[in-house]
């Protein structure tokens, strides 16, 4: 969750440091920090708050120096504060370390290194690292990149961590265990990113560190990578490759937020998660990352998706689009809960693990277990060469481009569209489907990026319903079939960025409790768009207004009869029920994002969160 990154070479590193960290502060914004290696020793700047604090404290300080580490945090053990900002420094200053991750046996070690004297500064984890390192090489007259795979050795948890000492000023030392980190190598440089965001505008040519690896790096030397489950402390040699990221797609490209620019991107994103997946000409969908396990797939007796968040929502759309189409049961479950669930799985069973940034540490847990259950275990993620990548059997990505805002938009439709492609490619080999259905809902997901394009236009007319929405303390959201995870997805938009209370609920469920909250102060957004259920989402509504709810409708293009029900109403274009939420979630987007603009919050970096949430 927290940003990395890291500086060797002939230039300045101070103004890398802080652009890495401006780039990758949507992983964590509570306190940053940078530490530099200069002709005294280690010189180290803290700031609880934002990127921006720690550049202004910095001006006119000494930043000079073309060794360095900056930090960017997202608080685990121990408030926001500079006390616990990151980088963390051995009790003489002699090294300094950051790190993303968890310690888990912290306070086992922390105990160890206080009975022998040692004092922390901070209520981290992390600080036990710098000092177990510290207290290892000191103790055992090793190297310094000998003492990190010793004390690695004794760490449970998570971790990517960068390390300068005073002791060598040419050297940087990095690991990493359960999370990225990324060497990107320059002309006579290094830079390491816990992504690629601060690594790409210097080079393309990067290595992926493994699990357990521990890498020096110097400027007068190749680039040593050991092991720390390696006995024999062998060096390997370093796999380089090419990062898939342009500068581009991280900047904001006219538009005032990423987020903005995110949801006015979802008729590409959607666009490029279907480009070289249809092929009309041979009337076949077919995704290649899944192929060699596809008849697994075909034979699934059961299929298990696990996600979180949105991506746990885009899960729940699946469980509808498999459930038609390809007539195989689904379950679908929070990663968080099955992972500590003892859930009985099948050798049989389809496990499909869904994630934007493939670095969810529950989700990461659950792929485990299912891959320890003997199931088939097929990813579905965004970010190209993430953990979940690599950890699955065979999977597919969804193409949406980087995404930066914490609120997730353009992913949750590419992955929808992503999860249809596979259903739809399923069934038609199942022959679950019939071919007349088979070919309208190709065709009817191919339109959908221009039917985005149509919702978007009704951008203006969502920022009213905003200026209504903003003056309430809660909403509801209700939706019925493929549409109560679009329900729920509106409601999480709303709550992470505009800090509103909202609840989703299936629209029919209200009257078995949630219907004792509405009253005129409570808008009711309910996505109703042409279902087969339609009739039944008039009946809730009437209930609603029964009880003087306003609503706020989602419908079908030329609908009238909730139309005339609702205070506000936008329309969306026809497609498959199925397909659906394609639609109907980019109001729900567009409403989440006004009502906290007007509300004043940072839609990029709500409050709390960070967007890739790498521990449990
Ligand atoms: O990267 P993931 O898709 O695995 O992330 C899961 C959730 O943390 C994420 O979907 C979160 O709910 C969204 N950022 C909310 O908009």
């Amino acid at each position: 969750m927290c940003g990395i990154v890291a500086y060797l070479g002939q230039k300045e590193a101070y103004p890398i440091l802080l652009g890495g960290l401006h780039r990758l502060e949507y992983r964590g914004y509570d306190s940053a920090g940078i530490a530099l290696m200069q002709s005294s020793g280690i010189t180290m700047y803290k700031k609880k708050g934002r990127v921006d604090e720690l550049q202004k404290f910095c001006n006119n300080l000494d930043t000079s120096g073309s060794l360095g580490i900056a930090h960017t945090r997202w608080a685990t053990h121990g408030e926001p504060s500079e006390q616990n900002a990151h980088p963390h420094v051995s009790e003489d200053g002699s090294m300094a370390l950051i790190h993303n991750g968890i310690v888990e046996n912290y306070i086992i070690l922390k105990q160890q290194l206080v009975n022998q004297g040692v004092i922390f500064q901070s209520d981290t984890d992390t600080e036990v690292l710098v000092h177990l390192i510290k207290n290892v090489q000191d103790k055992e007259k090793v190297s310094l990149p000998e003492a990190v795979i010793i004390a690695l050795r004794m760490v449970e948890g998570t971790y990517a961590i960068a390390i300068i000492s005073k002791d060598d000023p040419n050297q940087l030392i990095v690991a990493k265990k359960g999370t990225p980190l990324l060497i990107g190598i320059g002309d006579n440089e290094y830079i390491i990113g816990s992504d690629g965001a601060p690594i790409v505008e210097y080079t393309k040519q990067v290595i992926y560190l493994e699990d357990g690896d521990v890498g020096v790096i110097r400027i007068d030397k190749p680039i040593q990578i050991s092991n720390v489950n390696d006995s024999k402390n062998l060096h390997r040699s370093p796999y380089i490759q090419t990062l898939e990221l342009n500068l581009e797609q991280l900047e904001k490209g006219g538009f005032d937020t990423y987020m903005l620019k995110e949801i006015y991107e979802q008729p590409k994103a959607v666009r490029d998660s279907m480009r070289g997946r249809i092929n009309l000409e041979k009337d076949v969908v077919s995704l290649g990352g899944i192929l060699e396990y596809e008849q697994k797939m075909l034979n699934a007796r059961r299929f298990i998706i696990v996600a979180c968040g949105t991506s746990w929502h885009a899960g729940l759309v699946a469980e509808h689009l498999f459930e038609t189409l390809v007539r195989v049961p689904v379950e679908v479950e929070y990663a968080s809960e099955f992972r500590y669930r003892n859930p009985v799985i099948y050798e049989d069973d389809v496990l499909i693990a869904i994630s934007q940034s493939g670095e969810t540490a529950d989700t990461l847990a659950a792929v485990e277990i299912g891959k320890k259950r003997g199931a088939t275990v097929i990813g579905i993620c965004n970010v190209v060469g993430s953990t979940m990548a690599r950890e699955t059997m065979a999977g597919s990505y969804s193409h949406a481009g980087p995404e930066i805002g914490v609120a997730c938009t353009k992913t949750f439709t590419a992955q929808i569209t992503v999860l249809a492609l596979m259903a739809l490619s399923l069934a038609k080999k199942k022959g679950t489907i019939s071919m007349s259905q088979y070919h309208k809902l190709i065709n009817d997901l191919e339109s959908a990026p221009d039917k985005i394009e149509s919702v978007l236009h009704y951008e203006q007319q969502i920022q009213r319903i905003a200026q209504y929405v903003a003056t309430k303390p809660n909403a509801m959201f209700l939706g019925r079939g493929v549409n109560f995870p679009i329900a729920l997805e509106g409601a999480l938009k709303l709550k992470e960025i505009s800090y509103i209370h909202a609840e989703g609920y299936p629209a029919a469920e209200i009257k078995h409790g949630p219907i004792a909250l509405i009253d005129t102060n409570m808008p009711v957004i309910v996505v109703a768009p042409e279902q087969h259920t339609y009739d039944k989402v008039v009946s809730n509504i009437q209930e609603i207004i029964a009880r003087k709810g306003t609503i706020i409708s989602i419908v079908t293009e030329g609908d009238s009869v909730i139309k005339k029900m609702s205070k506000f109403t936008i329309e969306v274009p026809k497609i498959d029920e199925l397909l659906t939420p394609l639609v109907t979630t980019i109001p729900l987007q567009i409403l989440a994002y006004h009502v906290a603009l007007i509300r004043d919050c940072d839609v990029d970096k709500p409050r709390n969160l960070a967007k890739s949430v790498s521990v449990e």
